[in-house]
């Protein structure tokens, strides 16, 4: 039996905490949950109907004659939309460009909220609200930054593309995303511009092993 809960990871786009919740979860022998692609499978099925992604019952309408299902798998998340795999298509610049709009409808985050409840624990997950709105009674709480040219620089070793047009996007992102963007009050708060991936993940997990470390992490930490 594994001895945590719910694991949280919030922080902006690419703030790295799909990485280090990724590095994390196969450290302690966790399934790992993006919540992200959600929203973003949400968005794909409002793209494929052409709808207006700011209209609320639009977006809920088209949503209510598709099943979409995450499924956390050991490998890697898989989204299906009916039954066919579309984990592909989820990070593309159209989904990119749409899913802020689509993610602020309160409608739409209790949709993504309620199939993530529906997971059984234990497990680790990313997001923007996993400790504070969705799972208050996380047993363990973090929350990643990094300065918007840190995050661009990471982003492009991700995708080809110039670093002037990603840290743009990144900014528009966090503008777009800055209502739903709430790290839990009892997070801990690592800030990562000047870490490795493998010194966030030690920090994280010295904390998840009950070895006592500084509330704030980092630059101020
Ligand atoms: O994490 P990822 O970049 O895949 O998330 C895509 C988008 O989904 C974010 O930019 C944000 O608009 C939205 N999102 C959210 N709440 C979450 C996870 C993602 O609003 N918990």
């Amino acid at each position: 039996m594994n001895r945590y809960g719910v694991v949280t990871f919030d922080g902006p786009a690419a703030s790295g905490k799909s990485s280090v919740a990724q590095r994390v979860a196969q450290v302690v022998d966790l399934p790992v949950v993006s919540s992200g692609l959600l929203y973003r499978a949400a968005t794909l099925v409002a793209e494929r109907a052409s709808i207006d992604v700011d209209d609320a019952a639009a977006v809920m309408a088209v949503l209510a004659g598709h099943h979409v299902d995450l499924d956390p798998a050991p490998g890697g998340n898989r989204v299906t939309i009916d039954g066919d795999e579309v984990t592909e298509a989820l990070h593309t610049d159209e989904v990119d460009a749409l899913v802020s709009a689509v993610a602020r409808h309160d409608a739409v985050r209790d949709w993504v909220g309620e199939r993530l409840r529906s997971i059984r624990p234990p497990f680790v997950i990313d997001g923007r609200d996993m400790g504070s709105v969705v799972f208050p009674d996380a047993t363990h709480k973090f929350y990643l930054t990094a300065s918007p040219e840190v995050r661009a620089l990471r982003r492009v070793g991700e995708r080809a593309a110039d670093l002037e047009r990603v840290a743009a996007a990144i900014r528009r992102r966090d503008a777009l995303d800055a209502k739903q963007l709430r790290p839990a009050s009892d997070a801990v708060r690592i800030d990562t511009d000047a870490l490795s991936l493998d010194e966030v993940v030690t920090v994280v997990l010295d904390r998840l092993r009950g070895t006592p470390t500084v509330g704030s992490v980092g630059r101020d930490g």
